[in-house]
């Protein structure tokens, strides 16, 4: 593949680099290039929409059935790709070769699920309060959909917009994280290489200020009619307030500070195996990835032993080897990572590791696989003891870091699961159907996992938080429809008249004052 990486407008590689150039390197080893990115800037953004704009009818005029066709042939090109995919994703964020198979898995569940929904699509036929007249509903693309994503799932993630905004007749904008720009233009590759007509999908690669920028522009120029965007709770806000000004609303997947509550019936092994999985797999940097360990006091101290030795035990390294979790996903990611550990405080208690901080041979880890000074890697950290006041406690820190805190009885657990204000993924363990449904209707998150970790959804459930996790978006399975495609409402009246709603309705009318004999002797 060709290290240098520009945004492609039209299927064509667009020249010069307005926005700068940076290097991506591989995480696990900082001397690796990966690529070099020619960045745009806030007109590469606008040019790209306006591309996708002209784009648009014809794309809608392709049959639905044709356009599932597509994305049939998009999942089997992906499917025959993936080992392919998953190691420039491993290379470029530093995701270990099997987690970043499951993501490339990811895209081809998305279009197994959308493939036949291009015979689907259904409207409705819908009765009418007067004779001689049909009511129906259809399903309209919304246009344009720009679509900006995190670097964290740089080829999962973004499919869950691409493949359902395409398939219902939507031309794409898509940003990507400048530092999963490899992966990005990967993905489009293989998008172009289904059979997809090259102005359905533009690539815009620039940082985020001038993505900022162009997205304005794009929307004052009615370029841009719907926005998808994954990443931080601070940007979507910006989001939704700049898609608020132009009457829109944004598909918005923020971030999540994700409990995990774990009750005296709970399965202990099972609890610490969830556990570890969500808040150290992909080195804590999911949007899903788990926040705080609730655990009940009478279990607090078993739990934190087990869930301690197990975390002290995971494998940490090199992620083309058999690893829990690799690098930290960029320079980026690390350095702030290196912020949160400054939030410890110390009433709390620091376990998982044989240090804090980076992993050198000079802070070493044990059991650490592979050379720690070539990379971005990190000591996994458990901070137990957190007050529901600490920062910990209340804020996402993404990467490698869980809290613990301890709760009475269910109530407190719910409402020190919710108090933080987000609202994306949760879990309970427990081996009580009581305690499942009250946690369930008691939680403020779109997503409940019972006997399993926070993290690892299903591509075909919805996805999607409250709160600060989003504003009640839903990705995946039907539910992102509605995202991607407008109600149109149709009334067709054959009678030859002007019927009026509501004024020319016959009323059947009742006997009031009709009572029933209840037979009594
Ligand atoms: C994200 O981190 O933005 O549920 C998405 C999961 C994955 C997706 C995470 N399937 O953990």
């Amino acid at each position: 593949m060709e290290r240098n990486v520009a945004s492609v407008i039209n299927g064509r590689p667009v020249d010069g680099a307005p926005g700068g150039r940076m290097t991506i390197v591989n995480p696990a080893h900082t001397d690796e290039v990966v690529a070099e990115v020619a960045l745009g800037d806030a007109d590469t953004f606008v040019a790209a929409a306006r591309a996708a704009k002209d784009a648009q009818q014809a794309w809608a005029d392709v049959p639905a059935p044709v356009r599932g066709r597509a994305i049939a042939h998009i999942g089997r090109i992906v499917e025959a790709n993936q080992d392919a995919l998953a190691r420039i994703v491993t290379r470029e964020i530093g995701k270990p070769h099997v987690e970043a198979l499951g993501e490339v898995r990811e895209i081809i569940d998305t279009c197994d699920f959308f493939l036949g929904e291009g015979r689907r699509l259904y409207g409705q036929t819908v009765p009418s309060e007067v004779p001689d007249k049909n009511l129906f509903t259809f399903r309209e693309p919304v246009g344009v959909v720009s679509v900006i994503t995190a670097g964290n799932f740089p080829v999962a993630v973004p499919s869950w917009y691409l493949v359902p905004a395409l398939l219902t007749g939507n031309t794409v904008v898509w940003k990507p994280a400048e530092y999963a720009a490899a992966s990005a233009r990967a993905l489009v590759e293989l998008f172009h290489a289904g059979g997809l007509p090259e102005g359905a999908l533009q690539l815009v690669l620039t940082d985020g200020e001038q993505t900022f920028a162009g997205l304005e522009k794009a929307l004052d120029a009615g370029l841009v009619n719907k926005v998808g965007f994954t990443g931080s709770s601070v940007v979507g806000a910006r989001i939704g307030e700049l898609t608020g000004r132009h009457v829109q609303s944004a598909c918005l997947e923020l971030g999540g500070k994700n409990p995990l509550v774990v009750t005296p019936s709970a399965d202990l092994d099972l609890a610490v195996e969830g556990a570890l999985f969500s808040g150290f797999g992909t080195a804590g940097q999911r949007c899903t990835s788990l926040g705080t360990v609730i655990v009940h006091e009478s279990v607090h101290d078993e739990f934190l032993r087990r869930y301690d030795a197990a975390v002290e035990d995971a494998a940490i390294g090199d992620p083309k080897q058999d690893v829990l979790y690799g690098p930290m996903l960029s320079k980026k990611f690390a350095d702030r990572f290196e912020d949160y550990l400054d939030w410890v405080q110390p009433h709390q208690k620091v376990l998982g590791s044989t240090s804090t901080g980076r992993i050198t041979s000079a802070n070493p880890r044990k059991g650490f696989v592979g050379d720690p000074d070539a990379g971005l890697y990190y000591h996994p950290v458990i901070v137990d003891g957190l007050q529901p006041d600490d920062r910990i406690f209340l804020e996402e820190t993404f990467g490698p870091l869980v809290g613990v805190t301890t709760y009475r009885d269910l109530d407190e657990a719910i409402a020190l699961a919710n108090r933080p204000g987000y609202g994306l993924s949760s879990s309970i363990y427990t081996t009580d159907p009581k305690e499942v449904f009250r946690f369930r209707r008691g939680v403020s998150a779109g997503m409940v996992s019972v006997n399993n970790s926070t993290s690892g959804a299903e591509a075909h459930l919805p996805f999607g938080g409250n709160g600060k996790s989003g504003n009640g978006s839903r990705q995946s399975g039907m539910w992102v429809l509605d995202q991607f495609t407008r109600w149109q409402a149709v009334n067709w009246d054959y009678s030859g008249r002007l019927q009026k709603a509501q004024m020319d309705v016959v009323d059947l009318t009742p006997d009031e004052s009709f009572r029933l004999d209840a037979l009594d002797a």
